[in-house]
């Protein structure tokens, strides 16, 4: 090489190292600028506002306290042999074992009696409005409210509060020795509240079929997960539910319609949506007014989402496969400043297990999970959604970024007591899992639910 050449050869060589820097830190710079960017795109200037305001508010403290909770395992009944001992060491019970045996020395720590209830009509003094998750709640007239695996609805021309949900005040048994606990099916039941606290039976609003064996909503069926929105363009209430035999075979969708919030409504067919199976499942109306139908399918391994007709009375030939993979159930979703949320649980019957979000910047995906939103408790609790599972976000539009997670505490030896675990879930912050695109970086908020033991909402919450 001549010396010349290899001159020309350092200042390319150089040049290059010059602008491969240039592009490194430009790089660097585009990231940061992409951090900051997500950590501040999703707030709006007048709800950022409202926010502030609210979170600075003492009872809204309150909601995002963490509280732990330190509860004790009993130590084993009964003394065992020291040869008994020797040959298989007693396996130690876990709180999950404890929550599943119904003799558990700790049963009144998960399933609290009627000595504790909530009772809205008594004179609660100090004690109004609070909820405590998984005690006996009573209706308006002192009969503990059956409305399992629910949804609410908020009726702008009544100005009031629906909760349907599954009525299940029978006896729980199992069709078969290898069949999931059940109560027969008796119907979707029906409350209304004006302050999401004190709750009035408007009774069974759809009800199961006596005699006719050929009938969905037959009695040895399966009816669950009922959820209700309104169609302005047709006037009607329309109410989608889980529709199944008592093995769980038939995995269909079923739809009903009334003119009236409190029904009676009218049951129209079942289907298996797109031709899929569909399990638990929910409903999500956007703001523009299109709803969509999200359902476990394929043994449960994925989630499908698709829009409804207009008229919300059948699916739409559009659907996405979202989750694929990911064995997730009981949906539940919500909006938040233009991203859709959802919570999901994992699959393992009545039994509780961890919850998961997920977040979209658009409805129908892609989906991505960010992790396990609960906050407080102590691990078990945590990895147990509280022992409950999802059922229904409510949003509180007084108070932006934050919402009521509603989920059911299923009791499989007498499921007419489970029992409701309604706490604060609030969005605000980054998320704490790394994403799998937008470089790492946090895209979406932190969802957070919030255990407490008893807790209240801020006085001023209504829109
Ligand atoms: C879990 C589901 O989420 C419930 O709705 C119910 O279908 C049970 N499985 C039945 O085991």
């Amino acid at each position: 090489m001549s010396g010349n050449c290899s001159q020309l050869m350092v200042r390319v060589l150089s040049g290059s190292r010059c602008s491969m820097s240039t592009v490194v830190w430009s790089f660097v710079g585009f990231l940061l600028m992409l951090h900051l960017y997500s950590l501040f795109s999703h707030k709006d200037a007048t709800s950022g506002e409202i926010q502030l305001q609210v979170t600075n508010h003492p009872s809204f403290r309150e909601l995002v306290e963490v509280e732990e909770e330190n509860i004790q395992i009993p130590p084993p009944r009964g003394k065992r042999s020291p040869r008994a001992a020797k040959r298989r060491p007693k396996r130690t019970t876990t709180l999950i074992d404890e929550f599943l045996d119904e003799n558990s020395q700790l049963r009144h720590v998960f399933f609290p009696d009627m000595k504790t209830a909530i009772d809205p009509m008594k004179d609660n003094g100090n004690d109004s409005f609070y909820y405590y998750p998984g005690r006996i709640w009573l209706d308006t007239e002192g009969a503990p409210i059956q409305a399992h695996g629910g949804g609410i609805l908020y009726d702008e021309r009544s100005r009031t509060y629906y909760w349907y949900g599954e009525y299940k005040d029978g006896p729980t048994y199992h069709a078969h020795k290898k069949a999931a606990a059940r109560v027969d099916i008796i119907g979707a039941g029906c409350y209304s509240s004006k302050d999401l606290w004190t709750w009035k039976n408007e009774g069974i609003v759809l009800a199961a079929e006596e005699t006719n064996e050929t009938h969905d909503l037959y009695k040895l069926n399966v009816l669950e997960r009922p959820k209700v929105i309104y169609n302005e363009n047709t006037g009607k209430y329309v109410m989608w539910m889980h529709i199944d035999d008592c093995n769980y075979t038939k995995a269909g969708v079923g739809v009903a319609i009334s003119d009236y919030p409190t029904g009676p409504f009218d049951y129209l067919y079942s289907m298996r949506p797109h031709g899929f199976e569909s399990r638990d499942m929910t409903l999500f109306k956007d703001d523009d007014g299109v709803a969509y139908l999200i359902y476990s399918s394929e043994d449960n391994s994925e989630l499908h989402i698709g829009p409804l007709t207009p008229d919300y009375l059948d699916v739409s030939n559009v659907v996405r496969r979202i989750l694929i993979g990911e064995h997730r159930e009981a949906p539940a979703l919500f909006k938040h400043q233009g991203t859709y949320y959802m919570i999901t649980s994992g699959c393992t019957g009545w039994a509780p297990n961890e919850a998961l979000v997920h977040a979209a910047e658009s409805v129908m995906g892609p989906w991505e999970t960010m992790g396990n939103p609960c906050i407080g408790g102590n691990k078990i609790f945590r990895q147990t959604t509280f022992f409950s599972q999802s059922t229904y976000v409510i949003p509180l539009p007084g108070l932006p970024g934050s919402y009521i997670f509603m989920a059911d505490r299923w009791n499989p030896a007498d499921l007419r007591d489970s029992r409701y675990v309604w706490l604060p879930l609030i969005v605000g912050g980054p998320a704490d899992r790394p994403l799998e695109y937008n470089f790492g970086f946090p895209l979406w908020s932190r969802v957070s639910i919030y255990w407490h033991k008893k807790w209240k909402l801020p006085s001023r919450w209504t829109g």
